[in-house]
């Protein structure tokens, strides 16, 4: 979280904060969804003569790797709002892999490239996530919202990574922000409504209490949310994690999702092991059904044991594959075990249906509001105003370190076909998954 410092005008701070593992490959200690920070600096929130507002955005005009294809755009806002539109401040925005991809070229969904901020070529605002206070409105709306709301995009591609923004009111669904912070508001769209969408809806018939489900990768911020929702449902979870670099170490871990409410965690190695199976056996005996979902962010052999773990007719979800190896499946399953096995893509399911994005996001706000759902532990990575250009290139560059990698097209086609995707482009997202969350905070 970051530091607030006091200052004399209003102030606009800005924290980066990618999570250690997403930034740094995989550490020591404790679990994957740690994230850190770096730097911390204050920005100056102008306002222009006459009543403009001066407004910064990173953009870029064409594909590249962030430190390349950004650029940090200053451009002045004109007091007078279009009737069905309110002008936002920014409070937090993430800033996720498929972001990053998007700038790269490498996304399924392509960005709108247009002038409208004043920019010299045609350019896109990257960014998914985030929430925003609502700054004004035009004299005679009656949109219901008023000055210091607070709202989230509607839909995927809204361009988040800036100060302000004019925003029609059918782009924004509001929030209630009482008892929440920025970081809970600004990262609750991503990785809290995949685990909530992927426990609901995949396996058939649902999920019912006391049914179990397994999932890897999961001290992950997908993993975090699933065990905690899959705890509150009354669902019950085997999870699978990397072991650390020492005994310790991946006890903390298994503590730590415990805590949480993770019924049994267990390393790859143990996973792997003969035994996992009777000992699987052994847990779910008298639930009927066996383990009954599995959530797949890792493949390779890990999503074929995942696959082996389920019962009959179970369903296995793949959403990620941060070992970049296939999904390769024993023929026996699918014909005799009668399994499922499907992709989920969030951004299908979110810009499908809004008014279902609303009611999910704002149940899992209630949840924390409640103190019954806990963040995913973050580290800020400052950024403010007088911050340079280069350091927040650099900054968002960074976060792909320890993931980035080249897939062999061949081996991709194969896992799109697999996971029903939309084209190699959108897998290689999967394998780039980084986050990197930015935070834009008034002091
Ligand atoms: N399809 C969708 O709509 C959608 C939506 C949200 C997220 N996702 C995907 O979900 C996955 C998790 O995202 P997140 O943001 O929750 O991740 P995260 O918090 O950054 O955690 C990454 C996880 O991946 C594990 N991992 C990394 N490299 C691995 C490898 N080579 N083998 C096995 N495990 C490895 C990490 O384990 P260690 O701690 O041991 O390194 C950690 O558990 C990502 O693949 C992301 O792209 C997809």
């Amino acid at each position: 979280m970051a530091t607030v410092r006091a200052a004399t005008a209003p102030v606009l701070r800005t924290s980066l904060r990618p999570s250690s593992a997403r930034y740094c490959g995989r550490i020591g200690g404790g679990g994957g969804a740690t994230s850190r920070m770096t730097g911390v600096a204050s920005v100056r929130w102008k306002s222009g003569p006459y009543g403009y507002t001066q407004a910064k955005a990173l953009v870029f005009s064409q594909y590249g790797e962030p430190k390349d294809a950004l650029k940090l755009h200053t451009h002045s806002i004109s007091p007078n709002l279009p009737s069905s539109s309110v002008l936002l401040r920014t409070l937090a925005a993430s800033i996720n892999p498929a972001d990053v991809n998007t700038i790269q070229g490498t996304y399924g969904a392509k960005p709108t490239f247009s002038s409208l901020i004043g920019t010299s070529e045609p350019s896109a605002l990257p960014g998914n996530e985030g929430v925003f206070e609502i700054a004004s409105t035009p004299p005679s709306s009656s949109s219901g919202l008023v000055k210091g709301d607070w709202v989230i995009p509607a839909k995927t591609g809204f361009g988040t990574w800036r100060t302000h923004a004019v925003a029609p009111l059918e782009s924004v669904i509001k929030v209630e922000k009482e008892g929440l912070s920025p970081i809970q508001v600004g990262t609750v769209s991503v990785n809290p409504c995949s685990a909530y969408r992927m426990l609901r809806d995949y396996a058939t018939p649902p999920l019912r209490e006391g049914d179990w489900f397994i999932q890897n990768g999961a001290n992950s911020g997908v993993g975090r949310a699933a065990i905690q929702l899959g705890r509150l449902w009354g669902y019950r979870s085997i999870n699978v994690i990397r072991a650390r670099e020492n005994p310790e170490d991946t006890k903390a871990l298994k503590d730590e999702l415990a805590a949480l409410g993770a019924d049994r965690v267990v390393t790859e190695e143990e996973f792997l092991a003969r035994e996992f199976r009777d000992a699987v056996a052994e847990w779910t005996r008298g639930s009927g059904g066996g383990v009954r979902l599995g959530l797949n962010c890792v493949g390779g052999k890990s999503a074929q044991n995942i696959a082996k773990t389920l019962g009959t007719s179970g369903t296995m979800v793949t959403y990620g594959g941060m070992a970049r190896q296939p999904v390769a499946l024993p023929t026996g399953l699918l014909i005799f075990k009668d399994l499922r096995f499907v992709g989920f893509w969030l951004s299908r399911w979110a810009d499908g249906d809004t008014t279902a994005k609303a009611r999910t996001v704002n149940e899992i706000l209630d949840l924390i509001r409640q103190g019954k759902f806990r963040d995913t532990p973050v580290v800020d990575v400052p950024w403010n105003w007088e911050t340079e250009e280069n350091t927040l290139k650099e900054a968002v560059q960074g976060t792909l370190e320890g993931f980035r990698a080249v897939l062999i097209e061949a081996e991709a086609s194969y896992l799109v076909h697999l996971f029903n995707m939309r084209s190699v482009a959108m897998f290689k997202e999967l394998y780039l998954t980084a986050l990197l969350a930015c935070e834009f905070m008034i002091a």
